[in-house]
C-alpha cells in the first residue's frame, strides 16, 4: 500500500488528518476500514515473502498509524495494546544492559513494573525527581532513563536536551514519556531522545474509548528489537483499536487547541480563587516550568494540577459540577479531574489533575468556578 507522506512543512492540522492514509488509487476507499485478518496469504514457496503473514507480527493497520505517528515523532514508531504494554517494552529492552533510572513523580505503574518485575532479575532501579540533575552519580553503570515530561501528576518538566548529553555521556539511552504533551507538543527525538514513548489512550486517540500506546525510536535498530519484542511477547494491539486510534489522530490538533484554550482560561480563574492553591500549567508564563517549557515545547495542551483543601473539599467540587467527569485518564473530549491520592500518588490528598476537554470555554470556566466555590466550604481562610 503507498502512503501518502504529508509534507514536512505541513502544519500539525494536515499532517494529522493525511498521516498514514494511502494515496488516490483509482476506486479503493479513501477511509480504509481496519484488517481484522490474523491470517494471510503465503502463497508458493517461490513467491517472495509477504509484508504480512500473521496477525500477531504486522498489520496494515498498525502500520497505517505507526506511519501517522512516526512521522509526527521523527521516528520509527512501533505501536504497542497500551501506554503500559510501550512502557514495559522499553524497559525490558533496556534492562538486561544496566540500571533503570525513572521518575520519582511520574506514572506510577512504570515504578511499579520496575521494582516488582525486574528488580527481582537483579536490575537496580534508582527513581529521582523528574526536575533533579542527573548527576553522574545517578547515571553511573545505568543503561536507561526514563522521563516524563511534563511528569503525571504533578506536571514538572524535566530539560529533555540537557538530559539527553548528560545520559550519553554515561552510555546510557534516553526515553521520554510524551504522553501529556503529544507528538504535537514536544518531539523528545528532536532534543536528543532516543525513544518517545506514549499512552494514546489519552490525547492522541482523544475520544476515550480506545486503550493504545506507541514507541518511537530514533533509529531502525531499536524500533527492530521492540517490534520483535512484542511479537514475542504476544499482547498485541487490537486492529479496531488500531483504526479508531488513527481516527481520533486526525483531530488532535482541533482537539489540543480548544483544550489548551481551556486550560488557560480555568488556571487563570484557579489562580483567582480562594479555594485553590498550587495551580500549575507548564503554559502560564508564571509557571516555574514555563521556561523550559517553552524552550522545548512546540504547544500546550489541556493538563492542569491544582489542590483544594482536603478529600472532602474534591467531592464538594465534584458534586457541584455540572461539566467534570469524576474520572482518571486525561486528553479526552469531555473535562475530568481525578484526584490523585487515590491511586496512591505521593501528593496532598486534596490535589487534583484535571484534564480540559473541548467544552465551549465560557460554559467551562463557569462550571468550574460555581464547582469551586462549593469547595470553598472546606477551605480554612
Ligand atoms: C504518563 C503516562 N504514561 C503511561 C501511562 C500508561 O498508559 P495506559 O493506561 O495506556 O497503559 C499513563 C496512564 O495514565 C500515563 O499517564
Amino acid at each position: 500500500m503507498s502512503l501518502v507522506e504529508p509534507g514536512t512543512s505541513d502544519g500539525d492540522g494536515t499532517r494529522c488528518v493525511h498521516g498514514g492514509f494511502p494515496g488516490p488509487a483509482l476506486g479503493a476507499p479513501v477511509h480504509p476500514g481496519p484488517v481484522l485478518s490474523s491470517t494471510f496469504h503465503l502463497g508458493v514457496p517461490a513467491d517472495p515473502p509477504p509484508a504480512d503473514f500473521y496477525g500477531r507480527a504486522d498489520n496494515p493497520t498498525w502500520r497505517a498509524l505507526e506511519d501517522a505517528i512516526g512521522a509526527l515523532d521523527g521516528g520509527e514508531c512501533v505501536v504497542f495494546a497500551s501506554g503500559m504494554a510501550a512502557v514495559g517494552a522499553v524497559l525490558r529492552l533496556a534492562a538486561p544492559d544496566g540500571a533503570l533510572v525513572l521518575p520519582s513523580d511520574g506514572y506510577y505503574l512504570a515504578r511499579s513494573l520496575a521494582h516488582a518485575e525486574l528488580a527481582p532479575l537483579g536490575v537496580e532501579v534508582r527513581e529521582v525527581p523528574t526536575t533533579a540533575l542527573l548527576t553522574a552519580d545517578v547515571l553511573a553503570g545505568a543503561a536507561l532513563v526514563l522521563l516524563e515530561t511534563p511528569s503525571n501528576p504533578g506536571l514538572e518538566v524535566a530539560d529533555v536536551a540537557a538530559a539527553a548529553a548528560a545520559a550519553h555521556a554515561a552510555g546510557a539511552l534516553l526515553a521520554v514519556d510524551n504522553t501529556t504533551a503529544t507528538p504535537l507538543g514536544q518531539r523528545p527525538l528532536a532534543l536528543g531522545a532516543d525513544l518517545a514513548v506514549a499512552s494514546d489512550t489519552k490525547a492522541l486517540a482523544g475520544h476515550g474509548d480506545v486503550v493504545l500506546g506507541h514507541v518511537s525510536a530514533a533509529g531502525p535498530a531499536l524500533a527492530a528489537r521492540l517490534r520483535e519484542a512484542r511479537s514475542r511477547g504476544g499482547a498485541v494491539p487490537g486492529p479496531m483499536e488500531t483504526w479508531l486510534a488513527h481516527r481520533g489522530l486526525g483531530t488532535l490538533d482541533l482537539r489540543l487547541t480548544r483544550q489548551a484554550e481551556n486550560a488557560s482560561a480555568l488556571v487563570e480563574a484557579l489562580l483567582a480563587h480562594p479555594a485553590a492553591t498550587d495551580v500549575r500549567w507548564p503554559g502560564h508564563p508564571a509557571d516555574p516550568a514555563h521556561p523550559v517549557a517553552a524552550k522545548q515545547m512546540r504547544r500546550w495542551n489541556g493538563v492542569l494540577r491544582f489542590t483544594l483543601a482536603s478529600e472532602a473539599a474534591v467531592g464538594a467540587f465534584l458534586a457541584a459540577s455540572r461539566l467534570v467527569d469524576s474520572a482518571t485518564s486525561f486528553g479526552g473530549l469531555r473535562t475530568s479531574a481525578d484526584r490523585r491520592a487515590r491511586w496512591g500518588d505521593a501528593v496532598a490528598p486534596g490535589l487534583v489533575r484535571l484534564s480540559a476537554g473541548c467544552e465551549d470555554t465560557a460554559d467551562l470556566v463557569a462550571d468550574v468556578v460555581a464547582a469551586l466555590d462549593a469547595a470553598l466550604a472546606f477551605t480554612d481562610r
